[in-house]
């Protein structure tokens, strides 16, 4: 009798919330899915393998997204979801749809409502303070801090060299750490030197931890979440964070009202030309008004977003670019000579004025991050029905996935030979994109990345250090379309970590 009941009230709660969706079933149902679809469940069995199976599933639906002109629905059990790689599609995504899809709620349990992640009328107050504090003359003052970090990591290659294959990951992810931790907070947190530190293995394991909350259904109730031994981890990794950077804002902020204290009015006016050697902390505190601005919750909230923001993403930049250089060396050496017309036999470091002269450094750059950006996918809240412009209708309730990935190798946009890595193709005589968000690694609209200057000088500094002392070697491709192997962790990287290995370059040759 009991199971009856329980089945009756189960089969109404069914029709209940099948009604109310009507709507979102009606338009769901006229825009196509992949036929690998389950009627029940949708493409949920799609996503449970492990992060490597992940990324290829999200991989391979991109491609049938492709042959459905652009937009593909998706259902994972009752949730709606669409894949878009239409940029005339995508450039309406980005700009009406701000809101960040639920999945992400596990990061924000570390970055609480840091802007990258954060609800839309928060995120609008903070991006107005973040925008000024990434101006490119500020940001320029950095190189000299990439250029230090990345003798640093010059020298720790060095035991490296001539061992064979080794994981780059390591080393390139402490550069940029070290990097982001300087010019974030002004701390030197020596994460090359000291792999071990608590700031970096607390970062590393509750990203890991999150990515696996993100894609196992089972972990994502808080509830069930605290039964799991792993919630300690996370609890406590998660403090160390926190305890860390709030003891650098306390430390700033009784810096700058001693600095305030010691300045007469006229000193203090609004400029930011005051502040071109500041860290983003103290350009936070400063640009959101001082005592009276950001609360030491929210600059925390700020100063941890950038740092996971801007860590692994250039990282795995560097990573790729590394490992496609190792496999074309044809590639390689055309850098290298560019590089040696830049510096000679000189070991001098790099300076600002040097980045501008990385003409096809600048090249193998963006075509890695063409066929490897780093973030490959961005979902978005359908807050209210979306119209596209190729005509199709987002229904209010669903999320969508934007195919960066997809969209950087569509033959469509990028012609028969998308899958080739052919950095000449930013030549500035060929590179003619029909529509702009056919190349965004660094997202497009109002919520794109504040970063983007800042990755590609810390990027271009750390590569152009490395490739003036070392040949990186690795399995010399056949084909002129790179294979690699990826997976989802967040972001998306490198499965075997960016295996290569290095040969010191001897003075005068090349
Ligand atoms: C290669 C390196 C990088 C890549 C590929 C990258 C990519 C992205 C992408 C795709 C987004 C936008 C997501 C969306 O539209 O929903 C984003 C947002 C953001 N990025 Fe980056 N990023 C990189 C480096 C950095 C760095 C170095 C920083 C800071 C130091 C940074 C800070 C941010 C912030 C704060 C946001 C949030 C912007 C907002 O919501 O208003 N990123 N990034």
């Amino acid at each position: 009798m009991i199971l009856w009941l329980t089945l009756i009230a189960l089969g109404l709660w069914t029709v209940v919330f099948r009604y109310r969706r009507r709507r979102l079933y009606k338009l769901a149902s006229l825009i196509p899915g992949p036929e690998d679809e389950n009627p029940l469940i949708g493409l949920a069995h799609k996503f449970t393998g492990d992060d490597e199976d992940i990324m290829s599933a999200l991989q391979r639906y991109s491609y049938v997204t492709m042959e459905l002109d652009g937009l593909m629905r998706g259902w994972l059990n009752h949730i709606l979801y669409f894949v878009t790689l239409n940029p005339q599609d995508m450039e309406v995504v980005l700009k009406t749809c701000l809101e960040k899809d639920d999945l992400h709620r596990f990061i924000r349990n570390i970055i609480g409502y840091g802007s990258i992640f954060a609800p839309v009328p928060i995120w609008r107050r903070r991006r107005k303070i973040l925008v000024p504090a990434f101006s490119p003359k500020i940001v320029e003052n950095f190189v000299e801090v990439f250029s230090q970090q990345s003798q640093v990591m010059k020298k720790k290659l060095e035991t490296c060299c001539n061992k064979g294959p080794f994981s780059l990951w390591p080393f390139v992810s402490t550069y940029t750490l070290d990097s982001v931790c300087e010019t974030a907070m002004g701390v030197k947190i020596n994460a090359q030197s000291n792999p071990n530190s608590t700031f970096l293995t607390s970062m590393n394991s509750i990203l890991h931890l999150v990515c696996q909350r993100i894609f196992h259904l089972w972990l994502q109730p808080e509830w069930l979440y605290k039964l799991f031994p792993r919630s300690q981890v996370h609890e406590k990794c998660m403090k160390t964070l926190h305890s860390f950077t709030d003891g650098v804002i306390k430390m700033k902020r009784d810096e700058i009202r001693m600095e305030i204290s010691n300045k007469s009015e006229a000193d203090c006016e609004y400029d930011l030309g005051n502040y071109r050697q500041k860290t983003f902390l103290e350009l936070l505190i400063t640009l959101s008004g001082g005592e009276k601005g950001f609360t030491d919750i929210e600059l925390r909230e700020e100063v941890l977003t950038l740092t996971i923001a801007g860590t692994d993403t250039s990282a795995v930049a560097i990573g790729y670019t590394l490992k496609l250089l190792s496999m074309y060396p044809h590639i390689q050496d055309k850098v290298y000579e560019e590089l040696y017309e830049i510096y000679g036999d000189s070991d001098r470091p790099l300076i600002k004025d040097d980045i501008c002269r990385l003409k096809y450094l600048e090249r193998v750059v963006k075509e890695s991050l063409r066929l490897f950006p780093p973030v490959p996918f961005i979902i978005r809240k359908v807050l209210e029905d979306t119209k596209l412009p190729s005509g199709r209708i987002l229904p209010a309730g669903s999320g969508v996935v934007v195919s960066i990935w997809g969209a950087h190798r569509d033959p469509k946009y990028w012609g028969p030979d998308a899958e080739v890595f052919d950095p000449d193709r930013f030549l500035p005589e060929r590179f003619k994109l029909s529509h702009p968000c056919s190349y965004m690694p660094f997202s497009s609209g109002p919520r794109n990345c504040v970063g983007y200057q800042y990755a590609l000088l810390s990027i271009k500094t750390a590569l152009s250090t490395i490739l003036r002392s070392y040949r990186v070697v690795g399995d010399a491709q056949t084909t002129a379309s790179p294979r690699i192997r990826t997976k989802m962790a967040i972001m998306m990287k490198d499965v075997d970590g960016y295996k290569v290995a290095l040969e010191k370059r001897k003075p005068t040759s090349n």
